[in-house]
């Protein structure tokens, strides 16, 4: 289980380093194995932010970040177990070698003792794995394959470790329609074989509802997150109902209004509780909408 206590992500502002801009407030939840949790939040909430600090990319400043309660130490052998899979898949091949290299990567910084015959196999095992058949892709180079068949290759590269999470940062946000449903479909497969995605996403698009959980962030914040069905099927907070009431168009990133009712665990007088968080009924959290600039979770 990845678990996420209280992450905070703070960026330098200024040439002088003198400001910060907290682009993470104090976010709580939890990842586990099998499971899809899709983390939706607009354009700048944050999200690959939470991705990058679970990926290690980009270093955490405050709280604590464990898996299966070990806290987190990016590495090889960490990477053995955590991968992320990006929105642009053409930015991670050169252009100049076939795409299988990013396979032979894998193979020298994890299995060099791989026999090659083996090491064929378990490539090709892999491909399969994505839904790809290995003789229409291995061989070629990044130009001549599709955006959706990059994007698989680098799935199947992360699925030759001991994967047990894949982050997916907006994955399918640079495919087309139908290329999209094969990628969701890979991922019910995925979660089927046991693995713990975190589906990042901008748009209500239909991975949503891969999800066993979501998370709805805004500006940093958590401010709703729960079991999908009663996240989606009885929003507590403004902002997720918005967001449910703004139709998504297909391509084009939504943004919910800024103008925000008030919420109904307000007058419950509830805060404290999970993370700052309110539970509404059991496995559903929101945040309090009626703070000060609301959906901020209270200190
Ligand atoms: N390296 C960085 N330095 C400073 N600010 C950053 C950096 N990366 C992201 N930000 C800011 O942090 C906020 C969240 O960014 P991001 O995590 O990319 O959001 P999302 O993925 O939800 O669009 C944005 O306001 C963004 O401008
Ligand atoms: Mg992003």
């Amino acid at each position: 289980m990845l678990t996420l206590d209280r992450v905070t992500k703070n960026y330098r502002t200024g040439t002088l380093g003198g400001g910060h801009f907290t682009a993470v407030d104090r976010v709580s939840f939890d990842a586990r194995t099998g499971e899809v949790v899709s983390l939706i939040g607009e354009s700048g909430s944050g999200k690959s932010t939470i991705g990058r600090m679970i990926l290690g990319l980009t270093s955490v400043s405050d709280g604590t970040l464990t898996l299966d309660g070990k806290p987190v130490k990016a590495g090889k052998e960490y990477y053995r177990h955590v991968q992320g899979v990006f929105q642009d898949p053409f930015s991670c091949y050169n252009p100049v070698f076939k795409a299988d290299r990013v396979f032979a990567q894998i193979r020298q910084a994890y299995y060099p003792q791989v026999p090659a015959k083996e090491w064929a196999e378990r490539v090709e095992r892999a491909v399969r794995d994505v839904r790809l058949d290995p003789g229409a892709v291995l061989g070629k180079y990044p130009h001549q394959l599709s955006g959706g068949q990059l994007q698989r290759l680098l799935i199947a590269r992360a699925l030759l470790l001991d994967l047990t999470f894949l982050v997916a940062d907006e994955i399918t946000s640079m495919l087309d329609a139908s290329t999209r449903i094969d990628v969701l479909n890979l991922l019910a497969d995925l979660k089927e074989r046991g693995l713990g995605v975190l589906y990042i996403t901008h748009d209500l698009s239909l991975g949503t509802y891969l999800a066993e959980r979501t998370v709805v962030l805004r500006r940093g914040r958590i401010v709703e997150r729960g079991d999908t069905q009663k996240v989606f099927g009885n929003p507590q907070h403004p902002y997720t109902r918005t967001l449910l009431a703004s139709v998504p168009r297909l391509n084009l990133p939504w943004t919910a209004a800024e103008s925000l009712e008030t919420c109904a665990f307000h007058a419950a007088g509830g805060r404290g509780g999970d993370g700052g968080l309110q539970e509404s009924e059991p496995g559903h959290f929101v945040a309090c909408a009626q703070l000060p600039d609301c959906g901020r979770t209270p200190a």
